[in-house]
């Protein structure tokens, strides 16, 4: 089997590629390198999926580059390209949302016309906003806080009208925050953790209580393989199952580290929405997945992966 993982060289989609790789796939991973955050650390990310003769590394941008030829011989898509980070999608950061997020996927769903194969779109809880009730699930009201948000929802809602109106077999994926190895630079795992390897202080955005349904990135990626071959035209949570605050996180953080870390308490994050919970009924009796990472043994690893991979990577300040 072939397949197509755009957004390849990024935090999930180079995981994504490995565990494909391993299943014996064919794998064609496509990427801009965009500037978001390092060249360099997204090179790395991608050094395991280059040993593989199975894979084979576009450059290339979604957002202009000719897509038919691409999807020659592919049999599935995974789409995980995108402008990732709910913070920054305010103001004049929104333009390469609108870029990376809507018109990329437009045109990917467009190339995908006239050959209708299965489509696993990489969605976000932050689809939903503020929950009215947690867990929150599929069928709840999708009311999303920040501009992100707005454009992964209006991605998912562009996939599933090309579903409905030209066929295409569309998953859509809501990962609710995804952590462990190559974590992205800007998320809180690898800020937390590299400033307590550091020494350094960690900031806490409004007062901590803020929760998320952590996932760890091994079982988002299962998840993923598995609905290429779930029921067409559905969304489905992807959640971890362990919901802890960010002052829970902290205090985990620091006996791993074995340090007391120091805490800068900085404003509230503009976007961010308090609660995050996931139901995962749906996905546990149509795809067939349940989460298997718990927050302890998931942030060990990554703990470990950040420790040899300090001296390599850049972590955003
Ligand atoms: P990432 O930034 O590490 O990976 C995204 C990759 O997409 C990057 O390598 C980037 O260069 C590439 N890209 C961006 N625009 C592109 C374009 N126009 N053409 C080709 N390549 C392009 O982000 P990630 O954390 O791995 O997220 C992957 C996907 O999962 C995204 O769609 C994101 O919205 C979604 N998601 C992530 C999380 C999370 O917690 N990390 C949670 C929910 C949803
Ligand atoms: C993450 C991803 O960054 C988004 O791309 C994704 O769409 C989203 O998950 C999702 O689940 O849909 P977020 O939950 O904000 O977004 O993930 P982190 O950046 O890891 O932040 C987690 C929490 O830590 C947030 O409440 C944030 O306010 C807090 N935080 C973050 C801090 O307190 N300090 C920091 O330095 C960074």
């Amino acid at each position: 089997m072939r397949v197509l993982v755009t957004g390849a060289a990024g935090f999930i989609g180079s995981h994504l590629c490995e565990r494909l790789l391993d299943d014996g796939c064919e794998v064609v991973g496509l990427d801009c390198f965009s500037d978001y955050y390092d060249r360099a650390r997204k090179e790395a990310n991608l050094a395991v999926s280059r040993d593989f003769h199975s894979f084979l590394l576009l450059e290339a941008d979604l957002a202009d580059a000719e897509l038919a030829p691409v999807l020659d011989g592919v049999d599935g898509v995974f789409h995980l390209a995108a402008q990732p980070g709910v913070r920054g999608s305010w103001g004049s950061g929104f333009g390469s949302y609108l870029r990376n997020n809507l018109e990329a996927t437009q045109r990917l769903l467009e190339a995908l016309r006239p050959r209708p194969i299965p489509f696993v779109f990489a969605s976000s809880s932050s689809v939903y906003g503020e929950a009215t009730a947690l867990p929150v699930g599929e069928g709840d009201p999708c009311q999303p806080v920040s501009p992100y948000g707005v454009t992964k929802l209006a991605a998912e809602h562009l996939a599933f009208l090309y579903a409905r109106e030209h066929g295409l077999p569309v998953v859509a994926l809501r990962y609710f925050t995804v952590y462990g190895p190559r974590q992205r630079p800007d998320m809180a795992f690898t800020r937390f953790l590299a400033a307590a390897l550091k020494a350094g202080p960690i900031q806490i955005l409004g007062d901590g209580s803020q929760s998320r349904d952590f996932t760890f990135v091994a079982d988002a990626v299962d998840a993923t393989v598995r609905a290429l071959r779930a029921p067409e035209q559905a969304a489905y949570n992807v959640g971890g199952g362990t919901v802890a605050t960010v002052n829970e996180v902290v205090g985990l953080i620091e006996q791993l580290a074995g340090r007391a870390v120091t805490i800068e308490r900085v404003e509230r994050g503009r976007g961010d929405v308090n609660h995050t919970w996931a139901d995962t009924t749906r996905v546990r009796e149509q795809v067939g997945w349940c989460p298997a990472v718990s927050l302890r043994d998931g942030l060990e690893a990554q703990l470990r992966w950040l420790e040899a991979a300090l001296g390599a990577v850049t972590v955003q300040a």
